[in-house]
């Protein structure tokens, strides 16, 4: 098929991106290259990588196309709450542009990367796809807003797919530090102790970068009945763990200690995730990763580039530092748009 990628220059993205052409699709990649040289390794060759916003893009800019992969977002509560209207205007107005868009172009598929974060705080209880949205931050409700949005547009011709991806993990070309599992390991690499910023105790369902990848292919190459209009949660049920206990794996590893950063607190963001769904419909996917594993992998990397502190810490690394410097040299404005 014929896939269209905006946020390939990402985290998700670089690792996607390799997968699919290795299943033999053809990819095109659209990003605002936000994130451009903030590398950890080589990046993904062989395929055309478009420069451009998300919000600009117009129906014969997509026509062709089999499936669009839609991952272009802020991508993190810190830089939602930059400007929330700006995180809306990217992540709900934006996607459902995109999502317009591609049905004017005639393209039959369209896969949103959700969150499982529209879940909030959640209480004990699993939720599953049909429990309430209870988002805490505008990160939150801007993915509640794109899947309604989104939703309203689904018919015969045009098939939305929503993947609410748990916490990610794991190494990529485009190396996140500000993500759970990454930022544990980064800082007791760098740092030589496990710095949570939570008191540890909350749940966090996590799922491997590589993983995330795999489900979205296998979203692609599903039947349409299986997967039209459907929200599925992606993960693994042996990953839903309590930051303390992957703090304990970090420490192991690593052979450091477990420290807590000063005002440390509970974590409103507290949910444990029923990941049936997707393991019952969708037998394509086949999550193969564990933290530990994850834990292992970005540990031999780090060693293997040289991880240095200020990188970790800072743009290169940290989405919030990446767009405060933007914004700071003026080549992003406020709403998130690139000044040329
Ligand atoms: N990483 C996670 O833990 C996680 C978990 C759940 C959901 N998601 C979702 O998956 C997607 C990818 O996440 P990621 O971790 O790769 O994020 P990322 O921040 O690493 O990458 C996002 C990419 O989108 C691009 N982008 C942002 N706004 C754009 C715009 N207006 N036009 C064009 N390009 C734009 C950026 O330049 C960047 O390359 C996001 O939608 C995110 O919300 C991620």
């Amino acid at each position: 098929m014929k896939v269209l990628v905006d946020g390939d220059r990402g985290y998700v993205g670089a690792v996607l991106v390799p997968l699919f052409m290795e299943a033999g699709h053809e990819v095109v990649g659209l990003d605002a290259g936000w994130y451009d040289g903030c590398d950890f390794g080589a990046q993904p060759t062989g395929y055309e990588s478009r420069t451009g916003d998300i919000r600009d893009q117009r129906p014969e800019d997509l026509a062709g196309f089999d499936a669009v992969v839609h991952l272009a977002a802020i991508s993190n509560d810190p830089v939602g709450h930059l400007n929330p209207e700006a995180t809306y205007s990217v992540n709900a107005y934006g996607a459902a542009h995109m999502a317009q868009v591609a049905k004017e172009a005639g393209v039959p598929r369209f896969l949103f990367s959700s969150s499982c974060s529209l879940y909030g705080s959640a209480g004990d209880a699993a939720v599953t796809e049909r429990s309430d949205f209870n988002p805490v931050t505008p990160y939150g409700e801007s993915k509640v807003m794109a899947e309604q949005l989104i939703g309203k547009l689904a018919d015969d011709d045009f098939s939305p797919v929503y993947l609410r991806n748990a916490t990610a993990y794991g190494s990529s070309p485009r190396l996140r530090a500000d993500i759970v599992v990454n930022n544990l390991t980064g800082t007791a690499f760098t740092r030589g102790e496990v710095r949570l910023q939570s008191d540890g105790s909350p749940w966090r369902p996590l799922v491997h970068v590589q993983d995330i990848s795999r489900a979205f292919l296998a979203m692609l190459e599903a039947d349409r009945d299986v997967v039209h209009d459907q929200a599925f949660n992606i993960g693994r049920d042996e990953d839903v763990v309590q930051i303390r206990d992957i703090a304990t794996r970090v420490a192991e590893r690593m052979d450091c200690p477990v420290t807590f950063a000063e005002g440390a607190a509970p974590d409103k963001r507290d949910y444990r995730v029923d990941f049936g769904k997707v393991t019952e419909r969708v037998p394509g996917f086949r999550p193969a990763w564990t933290v530990p594993d994850g834990i292992e992998e970005l540990a031999s990397d780090m060693e293997r580039i040289g991880l240095e502190r200020a990188d970790f810490e800072g743009p290169r690394f940290v989405r919030l530092e990446r767009i405060n410097e933007l914004k700071a040299q003026g080549r992003l404005d406020d709403m998130l748009v690139l000044k040329h």
